[in-house]
């Protein structure tokens, strides 16, 4: 991790002490952007060219127990059960973004990971992981940080993170201070609990660029990235728009109008891509034709070939006659009180 990126953990703690309680367990839901983050200001910090609001999953997320390692030499890790070898990628990126908040070069953490995202149906649980570390590390010390504070924190370790600290549909400000304490995310006020998101799975293989290089590439090649910033600042309003109006068509075709256009500016990046597989092509077609024939359904769509669904609970038996192997969240169940 960058000098920037501890010069704002100390500004955040703003010199909390460091008292280790025995371990703390923490929940973040995972996250679906409606419009889209792809393109950073600052590569150390995770600062964004421009704003993107998600809806989060809910009860799809991570769990994440942390505490204090007695002994050895690397931190000790365990993910959905089984141990993670120190010089693995998840425990690699973990173990860094611990060494931000570790008291002493000889403190040692002992994380626990429980992923709810089933690995295999295309949602990224980075978001999510690095919202539950933020979490687990500010409960572990007792430092009692706001939402926003570890919105920042959590988007030191992913951009998306910042996102996956509240539930419902979240905004993430952009921000346009150098040292980024004006880009966090929060919740916005609207809920849903007709929404439903769908995932379908094309393919659960490891893909080949993943968000943080094809961003980079996308922002120094792609000579149409200039129109995003604009694109976006117009999506996000007409999203905010179709929340406060309850218009389900409004906001599908946001989201999935986003979606494309982002994948254009991938498309347009040297070298290309192309995330799309033939499967995927094929789903956007069944779900074009449906839309034709009535049926309110909408995709999005991130740097993978897994399509996720956008619809209502009215519309859930259709979709999944269409789709049967479609994996369906609710992403405000266990909020029907509010
Ligand atoms: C296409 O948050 O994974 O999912 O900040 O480099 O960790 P880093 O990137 P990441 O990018 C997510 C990109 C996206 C769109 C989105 O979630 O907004």
């Amino acid at each position: 991790m960058s000098g920037a990126a501890r010069q704002v953990v100390a500004r955040v703690l703003a010199g909390r002490g460091a008292q280790a309680r025995e371990s703390a367990t923490v929940y973040a839901p995972a996250n679906i952007a409606l419009v889209k983050y792809w393109g950073k200001r600052d590569e150390a910090l995770n600062l964004p060219v421009t704003g993107s609001l998600s809806i989060s999953l809910g009860p799809l997320g991570s769990h994440v127990t942390l505490g204090r390692w007695a002994g050895a030499a690397d931190d000790a890790m365990w993910l959905n059960g089984e141990v993670l070898p120190a010089e693995s990628s998840f425990a690699r990126r973990a173990s860094a973004y611990l060494d931000l908040f570790r008291p002493a070069a000889d403190f040692r953490f002992e994380l626990r990971a429980r992923n709810t995202v089933p690995t295999a149906a295309g949602f990224a649980s980075s978001a999510s992981g690095f919202a539950a570390l933020a979490k687990a590390v500010d409960a572990l010390f007792g430092w009692g940080l706001t939402e926003r504070e570890l919105s920042i924190l959590a988007r030191l370790g992913s951009g998306s993170a910042a996102r996956s600290l509240a539930d419902g549909f979240v905004e993430w400000h952009a921000g346009v201070a150098a040292d980024g304490m004006d880009s966090f995310a929060e919740r916005l006020a609207v809920t849903w609990p007709e929404l439903r998101v769908g995932a379908l799975v094309v393919s659960a293989a490891e893909k080949a660029v993943g968000s943080r290089a094809g961003m980079r590439q996308t922002v120094e090649t792609c000579e149409f990235y200039r129109e995003w910033p604009a694109r976006v600042a117009r999506d996000l309003a007409d999203l905010k728009g179709a929340l406060e109006k309850k218009d389900f068509a409004a906001l599908g075709a946001v989201a999935e109008g986003n979606a494309l256009a982002m994948h254009a500016l991938m498309a347009a990046t040297r070298p290309p891509l192309v995330y799309a597989l033939p499967e995927t092509v094929a789903a956007m077609r069944s779900i074009w034709a449906a839309r034709g024939a009535g049926l309110a359904l909408w995709f999005t769509m991130d740097a993978g070939p897994n399509v996720k669904l956008l619809f209502e609970a009215k519309d859930e038996a259709d979709v999944r006659a269409l789709f049967p192997g479609v994996q369906v969240v609710a992403p405000f169940a266990g909020e029907d009180k509010l």
